[in-house]
């Protein structure tokens, strides 16, 4: 994958690329669509990264399905497709031992020791109820930046965190890429698309839509004059509270740089929830303008 990289790059084009676990659906054909329209040649990576997955999370019953992945990507015309194993990525396989908290932690000489932690950030929001996720995120990433060094990389505003945290790894770690951030696809009810959707039963899927309707009614407050986070946050915890089958994780509204709650949205703000239908954990968000 490096040789073909470093091939593009040195014929003088640029090289757009998609970081993915897979299992893709239109919110992952917008990212590549971006980056064709951007860059001269796009580079997918399809990778279900043990590092980021907690003991008790989803990791084995993660949705694969490769040769359907690969086909819609050549379709879609994407030149260089890049899927790993956890052995080339980590040495020796990342197993994540169950009833293990110190998840993805070398056992071996031959497993990576070097992590990626982007202290302050990693540990808020998704992060505080996903410990060491945002640090199997950074590090993935940033190895798969350097195994591609792309001019460019594709990220979605679905997973907002996931933004903040690499745009700040970017910064302070120098990287020679520059981070486009693309909007949530969504249902045309409004679901927000996702790997994970697979796992809701038909009745989860209509609870589900509780995340976009409490963020249509913060934006609605916000049209209407409101300025106040709390009162805001109070709108959209209403919203979620109408809907028993929905299991609040977090609803908070932050500066999106920070992740630090604000009290007024008038300079922009991050409102951004979190909340499991049944054992499914979803997340949905929308950025609040500087008014
Ligand atoms: P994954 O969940 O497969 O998502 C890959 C990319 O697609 C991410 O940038 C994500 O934000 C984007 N995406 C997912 N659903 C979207 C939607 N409905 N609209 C717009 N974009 C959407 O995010 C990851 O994988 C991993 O953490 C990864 C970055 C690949 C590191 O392992």
């Amino acid at each position: 994958m490096k040789a073909a990289c470093r091939q593009i790059t040195k014929s003088g084009k640029t090289l757009g690329f998609v970081p993915t676990m897979g299992a893709l659906h239109e919110g992952h054909f917008s990212l590549v669509r971006a980056s064709r329209a951007r860059c001269d040649v796009t580079a997918v990576s399809i990778f279900v990264n043990p590092l980021q997955f907690g003991p008790t999370e989803d990791l084995d019953k993660y949705p694969r399905q490769l040769e359907r992945d690969a086909a819609m990507l050549e379709k879609l015309g994407v030149e260089l497709l890049f899927v790993p194993t956890a052995d080339e990525m980590y040495g020796t396989q990342v197993s994540v031992q169950k009833k293990d908290a110190n998840l993805g932690h070398p056992r071996s000489a031959e497993q990576a020791k070097t992590y990626v932690i982007v202290e302050g950030l990693s540990d808020k929001l998704d992060g505080a109820s996903r410990p060491g996720h945002f640090r199997g995120v950074a590090t993935v990433v940033a190895k798969l930046f350097e195994i591609v060094r792309p001019d460019h990389a594709f990220f979605g505003q679905k997973d907002a965190v996931q933004v903040t945290v690499l745009r700040r790894m970017v910064r302070d770690l120098d990287l020679d890429v520059e981070i486009v951030v693309c909007p949530i696809v969504r249902e045309p009810d409004g679901l927000a698309m996702s790997s994970r959707n697979v796992y809701l039963t038909a009745e989860e899927r209509r609870q589900a839509l509780v995340l976009h309707r409490a963020l249509m009614r913060v934006q609605t407050g916000v049209d209407r004059g409101e300025r106040d986070a709390e009162k805001l946050r109070e709108i959209g915890l209403g919203v979620i509270g109408e809907e028993p089958g929905a299991r609040l994780d977090y609803f908070a509204i932050v500066d999106p740089e920070t992740l630090d709650p604000i009290a007024d949205v008038a300079r922009g703000a991050l409102v951004a929830v979190a909340a499991y239908f049944g054992n499914t954990r979803l997340i949905d968000n929308i950025v609040l303008a500087p008014a």
